[in-house]
């Protein structure tokens, strides 16, 4: 296993970095004032600037959805990326090495470092050996006759980098597997399987797990390649098989052909997203060069969520059957929480038997484009699969209807469309609106988030964090960790890190508590607009923290009085205290 990462590399690399920049080359910011703005990249909404980046903080929020973060989080968010990979990205464009601590606590198979980055090389250069394959092995012909009776141009083939993993056991292991490390690595990368479980396959050996198949590499978000489907030639079992899930591989956040969409289109205005992988490639030699593919799962929350990232209308297709209705009420139900005003999601489904592959080699493109227009709205799709649920003629039909709505327009969000969709519903219920408020979950029915409450401790934390160097001046006070109010350990936590540092931005300071219970509430009093005018908050800042001081006097004064009254005697130590406080006061 690769060391932790050090704090100080992390809080340098941020301090080196501008957020400015980093977003900016991925989207189209203007500048307003102090900050800049932009749509945000986040969520799909008419505001054309309710995503503000602030150079000052180092930290960027958006008005409408409420995302906010550091240039990390923004990484991570926007690339779709985990926190290391954007650690990596970050260093990656300052030209420096991520520096890591070095593991103390060795396990007891130690596994060699496999450096993420080594990975992916790998993945690409197998990648480029099947594409060799495809046309030297001396399979080549079968191959590409089995391409053309599939209807497929050498361009596509091209175009999705397809190639053909040979037959026999070790034909890739032979010329990757080159150390015991290396094979470790392949096997760690899916590309080869070890023959015993949990012995180092270097030991007792590993073998190709792709053999005589066309090889579909799936490419991530970045470009890199990530795993591998690859499917028989013929009718063997099973028809495709995947990568499995690995450090640089997991199936439910990819889409085949995610990438390719987006080469293509800088503004995507629909993705349709299809079963299989011979969909795609199809569709996209067609001229339909905006599908993807989930591979071989439903489509999972994460898919909708990454889909809506880059374009505002998913078309779903499915077969026409009832495993295809079934699939699509599954993608209704994950994709019911992401949806907003502005977004779409539709469903379209194929005459039983055929898929997108088939139909357009034998229908062609408008015929196709045809079904995509006509396709299903969510809202019509729900209703009917609800319907269909209950028979309209029974007394108990409405509130069985009821029963099966509320639970699904619960999870949208408070928008337009959810009030459609409730208007919708209270006209087959033949109820008012306010009689469906009562059946619905009180808290779900379109309120606006509460506004945070004002404390004098809410108030300080939210101007220390906006304003971090106003700690640097500030002298050290001893009995602030003992004061006895909620929330000072936080605050005197926050005023160390902050007194250390003089050029310390919000964006690094907020990187303390990231995977920790504090991070929600200090993001939300980052950018908690705490109607302080911008000269005033040092003022302010202080005199709250006077303020804690008085109190605490006041307390310990009360403490040391009711002691006195009490009838008990104070110590010579507890009356010169009680002088000092008395003359502090
Ligand atoms: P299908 O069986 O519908 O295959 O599986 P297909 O895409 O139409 O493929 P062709 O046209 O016969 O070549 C749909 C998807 O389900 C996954 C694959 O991602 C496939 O593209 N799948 C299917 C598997 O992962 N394993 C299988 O054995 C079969
Ligand atoms: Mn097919």
């Amino acid at each position: 296993m690769a060391g932790r990462i050090p704090k100080y590399f992390i809080d340098d690399l941020l301090a080196r970095t501008d957020i400015v920049d980093v977003i900016e080359s991925r989207i189209k910011l203007k500048k307003n004032g102090k900050s800049y703005r932009a749509s945000c990249p986040f969520h799909n909404g008419n505001n054309k600037s309710s995503f503000s980046v602030n150079s000052e903080a180092q930290f960027y929020h958006c008005f409408n959805c409420g995302a906010n973060g550091n240039v990390l989080s923004f990484l991570m968010e926007y690339d779709g990326i985990e926190f290391v990979d954007a650690i990596e990205s970050l260093a990656d464009q300052l030209s420096v090495n991520v520096i890591r601590e070095e593991e103390t606590n060795y396990q007891s198979h130690p596994t060699p470092y496999v450096d993420r980055k080594d990975m992916y090389l790998l993945m690409a250069d197998i990648m480029r050996f099947y594409q060799q394959q495809l046309r030297h092995h001396v399979n080549s012909a079968k191959v590409i006759n089995y391409l053309k009776s599939r209807g497929l141009s050498g361009e596509t083939v091209k175009h999705f980098k397809i190639g053909y993993s040979p037959p026999g056991w070790d034909e890739l292991r032979k010329r990757y597997a080159t150390s015991s490390e290396l094979e470790l690595q392949l096997v760690e990368s899916g590309v080869l399987i070890s023959k015993s479980v949990g012995v180092s396959a270097g030991a007792s050996g590993s073998y190709d797990r792709f053999r005589d198949r066309l090889m579909f590499p799936i490419i991530d978000r970045r470009g890199r390649v990530c795993g591998f489907g690859g499917r028989v030639l013929d009718n063997q079992e099973p028809k495709y098989l995947n990568s499995p899930e690995t450090p640089i591989f997991h199936k439910g956040k990819e889409l085949y052909g995610l990438y390719q969409v987006k080469q293509a289109h800088k503004d995507i205005q629909r993705i349709l997203v299809t079963e299989g992988y011979m969909d795609v490639v199809a569709l996209q030699q067609f001229g339909i060069d905006y599908a993807v593919a989930s591979l071989g799962t439903a489509t999972t929350p994460d898919h909708i969520k990454l889909l809506f990232r880059s374009t505002s209308e998913i078309v779903c297709c499915f077969d026409g059957d009832k495993a295809g209705k079934d699939a699509a009420w599954r993608a209704l139900n994950n994709a019911l929480g992401h949806l907003q005003d502005g977004r779409m999601l539709r469903f379209m489904f194929l005459a039983d038997g055929e898929d997108p592959d088939s139909f357009i080699q034998k229908e062609g493109k408008s015929a196709f484009e045809l079904l995509v227009e006509n396709a299903q709205p969510l809202s019509d799709f729900l209703f009917e699969q609800i319907l269909s649920q209950v028979d309209m003629r029974h007394n108990d039909s409405k509130s069985k209807l009821a029963q099966l709505a509320i639970p699904l327009i619960s999870k949208l969000q408070a928008t337009v469309f959810r009030e459609m969709m409730e208007e919708k519903l209270t006209k087959l219920l033949g109820i008012e609106k306010e009689g469906l408020k009562k059946l619905l979950p009180a808290a779900s029915i379109l309120v606006k988030p509460k506004k945070q409450k004002s404390t004098p401790m809410r108030l300080a934390i939210s101007i220390l964090l906006q304003h971090p160097k106003l700690a640097f001046s500030l002298p050290l006070f001893p009995e602030f960790k003992i004061i006895d109010l909620p929330g000072i350990n936080l605050l005197c936590e926050i005023l160390d890190i902050c007194r250390a540092r003089q050029d310390l931005s919000t964006g690094q300071l907020l990187e303390n508590w990231r995977d920790k219970p504090e991070y929600s509430n200090l993001s939300k009093l980052a950018i908690w607009n705490n109607d302080v005018e911008e000269d005033k908050h040092e003022d302010v800042f202080f005199d709250i923290l006077e303020n804690f001081l008085t109190i605490h006097i006041k307390t310990k004064i009360e403490k040391l009085k009711l002691k006195e009254r009490s009838g008990k005697i104070l110590s010579s130590i507890e009356k010169k205290e009680l002088v000092t406080l008395l003359m502090e006061q």
